[in-house]
Formats: structure tokens, sequence, C-alpha cells
């Protein structure tokens, strides 16, 4: 089946897609402000928070960066505490100092990136601008009684109309957003938020395994962790994990989890197959990430998982819930005999993650039977939620047609 004219050429075409869907990002701030030391404090902030992915990932925003010195009054606060601020420093609009200055009536809010966390009642998550008298332009917590304390002051770069970098005088704080308890990633007790999030099944497992062990030493550099939902364990198809050795049973358990802080708009930009606390070697027991629009999916090479939604934030640890629990190849690919964790050398996973096409024409290894309708379904998923598929399409038919001649 894998030497198909027909599955190869899918095979082709889907990972062709996948390469030019992850790398249309137009803009990089970090890269932009790097030019600016002003901003340096600001620039490093929004990369350890990882707010960076998240404006990249976005098509229309506006950065409201602060100095050096206006920085220093954050950066006392816990991490988590910081990221909240910074992201209702990311507008989710364009605003050039031209438009600035033009807004009808004088006044408007406008939507923060905080307010996409979910975590933002009522008008917290929104900024207001206001244009005064004299030109000058304010900015402040749509919350009730916030002050329009902060200013503009210069612009920084533009990109019409899709990005733009203004510089403001002080930082802009939402009501009770300093003091608000934002879990720091030490307080969070993983069990009882599993738990409560429809984990317990999961949360069970690594208690009773001592996995949770290895995830909290790995915490502190930063961790994600992927946490099947209890329908997971009991859908159609799922292994019966009564089977798995000891080894297998903490090596899944491992998979289910990154050593490095991945939040949803870092995940959506995942280029290359993401390595897990069970991964033992170059290219084992890791996952590749597919984005269609606003949804993300786990391809492990066996199954595919949906990430559901986030539970915590709490830089640096991140809980997401997925629908299906991931199903490394390493013990439950097509292997003649499926070895526990550490032992023989595996075989070669079923799907080769690599972008590049010819990747996969030499593996003796065959592609399970969902790859192909897999990568139709990645096709009509872009076709349905990005305008820009069509597009895509001829690019990706373009190159193909290259690529055969
Ligand atoms: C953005 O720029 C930074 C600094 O130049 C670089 O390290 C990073 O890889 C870039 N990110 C992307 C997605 O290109
Ligand atoms: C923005 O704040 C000012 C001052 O509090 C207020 O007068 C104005 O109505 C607010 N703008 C909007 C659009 O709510
Ligand atoms: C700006 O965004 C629009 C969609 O909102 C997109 O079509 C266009 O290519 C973007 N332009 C740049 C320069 O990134």
């Amino acid at each position: 089946m894998a030497s198909t004219p027909t599955s190869h050429l899918i095979c082709i075409v889907s990972a062709v897609v996948l390469l030019i869907a992850t790398t249309t990002s137009a803009h990089n701030v970090t890269a932009i402000l790097e030019g600016f030391p002003e901003y340096s404090d600001f620039n490093h902030y929004l990369s350890v928070t990882k707010l960076a992915d998240d404006i990249n990932s976005h098509q229309t925003v506006t950065v409201l960066a602060l100095t050096n010195p206006e920085m220093s009054s954050l950066t006392k606060h816990p991490l988590s505490v910081i990221k909240k601020v910074l992201s209702l420093h990311i507008l989710l609009d364009y605003y050039d100092p031209k438009k600035l200055h033009q807004i009808s009536d004088g006044t408007t809010l406008t939507t923060t990136l905080y307010q996409t966390t979910g975590n933002a009642p009522g008008n917290l998550g929104f900024v207001n601008i206001t244009d005064v008298k004299g030109g000058k332009v304010c900015f402040g917590s749509a919350a009730p009684g916030s002050k329009l304390d902060s200013t503009y002051t210069k612009p920084i770069k533009q990109i019409p109309y899709n990005f733009s970098i203004l510089e403001i005088s002080q930082p802009i704080i939402a009501p009770g957003i300093l003091t608000a308890p934002a879990p720091t990633a030490s307080d969070v007790d993983i069990i009882a938020v599993l738990n409560k999030a429809g984990c317990k099944t999961f949360a069970g497992l690594l208690s009773s395994s001592g996995v949770l062990k290895t995830y909290l030493s790995a915490m502190k550099d930063g961790l994600t962790i992927f946490a099947p939902n209890d329908e997971a364990f009991k859908a159609v198809g799922v292994p019966d994990l009564t089977t798995l050795s000891n080894a297998e049973l903490v090596s899944l358990l491992e998979y289910h989890a990154v050593p490095d802080y991945s939040p949803f708009g870092s995940l959506k930009l995942a280029q290359h197959p993401i390595s897990t606390l069970a991964t033992n070697g170059a290219g084992k027991y890791d996952f590749s990430v597919k984005t269609a629009g606003d949804s993300v999916t786990l391809n492990t090479g066996v199954d595919e998982s949906r990430v559901a939604s986030t539970v915590v934030d709490a830089t640096p640890l991140v809980i997401f819930t997925v629908d299906s629990l991931l199903l490394p190849s390493e013990i439950f690919g097509t292997a003649p005999s499926p070895a526990p964790a550490g032992e023989a050398p595996s075989p070669t996973p079923n799907v080769s993650p690599s972008p590049s096409p010819e990747a996969d024409a030499p593996s003796p290894v065959e592609v399970p039977a969902e790859s192909p309708s897999d990568a139709a379904d990645t096709q009509s998923d872009n076709g349905a939620g990005n305008v820009k598929a069509t597009a895509l399409l001829t690019l990706t038919l373009l190159t193909l047609s290259v690529i055969l001649s």
C-alpha cells in the first residue's frame, strides 16, 4: 500500500501543504524588536511567556511596547502575572499612528490577547483607546473605574495593515490583574486539576505508576501535559492498557508530556516533530502537530488526537485536554514484536514526520490504512476553515509539478 503511486502522491501533497501552512507567518516580533535595545526586556518577556508565538500566529495585531525602565515595575511579579499583563498589550486589530488619531467618536474598545485566554471576565480583556485634546492618545483597561493613564509615545514598526508596534508611556494595568491569584506552576496540584477537568483515569494512572514524580521534576524547566479525558480511555479501539508491561505503561504516560513550555499559540507554530518525556533517542517517542485554522491535532503515526482545551496555563506549566490517547508507534506500531521502552532499537516510525518527500520512499514499513483519508481530511479542513486554502493548494500543485518534472 505504501508503495502505490497514489499514496505517495498524497503523502507528498500533505507534507507540502503542512510545510507551507506552517511557514506563512508574515511577521516575527522577536526579530523586529531585536533591532531596538531599548525594548530588550519587553522582548525577552514576550519570548519566555511564548506570547511572541501568539503574536506571530495572528494575522492582524498591534503590540504596545514598553521601554526597559517601564518594564522594571512588572518584572518583580511571577511570570504568570507578567504574561497576563503583557497579553493586555497585544491588540487584535491594526493601529498605526494615523488610525490612532482617527478613531471614530474619539474613543473605542479593542480586544486584546488577554480576552482570548478565557480568564478575563467582563471588560477585563479589552483596552480603551481614547483621543484627548491636543492630539494625545490615551490607553487604559476597559474595566470600569480604570484610568486612561498610559499614552502613545511613538511608532516602532508598521507593516500595513496587519502588524504594528507602538511605544506607550507605561504599562496598562487592569484592576486586580497584579494581585488576582495567578497560579504559579509550583502551586498547581496537577492531580486535582486533572480530576476536575474530567481526566480522572489519566490522573489515577499518573499517581499509581509514579510517573507524576517525573512530571514534577521536569516542571521547573517547562512542561506541557496532554491529558486524555475519561471518554478517551473508553473509546472504541483503544488498546487494552492492562496488557502493557510496566515499562510500556511508563513510556505511554511519559509520552503525554513535553519537557518544554508550549502554550496553544506555540503549539500552533510547531514545525518539527515534538519530543516528549518518553523520548530516548532521535526520532523516538515524538509526535507531529497539524494546525488547521484554530484547531490543533497531534499525530503520533498510529493515531491522531485533537487538542480540546487549555486547562491551566501557569508559565512554565501548561495542561491541555486531548480527545484521544496518544499512541506511540514504539508501543502500538505494526512492529513484529513490540519491545518495551529502552530495549532493542525500535523500528522506524510508521509515518515519517519529515517534510522531505523522499523520506517516505525507502521506508519498508507499511503506512497505516488511515493515512490517505487523513491527508484528504487535512485538505478539506483547510478548505472549510482557511480562506487561503485555495492559494495554498495551487502553490502545492505547482510545487508538486516541479518535484515530479
Ligand atoms: C524569530 O526571530 C528570532 C530571533 O531572530 C528567531 O530566533 C526565531 O527562530 C524566529 N522565529 C521564527 C518563527 O522564525
Ligand atoms: C473609554 O474611557 C473613557 C474614560 O473613562 C470613557 O469616557 C469612554 O466612554 C470609554 N470608551 C468606551 C468606548 O467605552
Ligand atoms: C495581511 O492580512 C491579510 C488578511 O487579513 C492577508 O491577506 C495579507 O496577505 C496580509 N498582508 C501581509 C503583508 O502580511
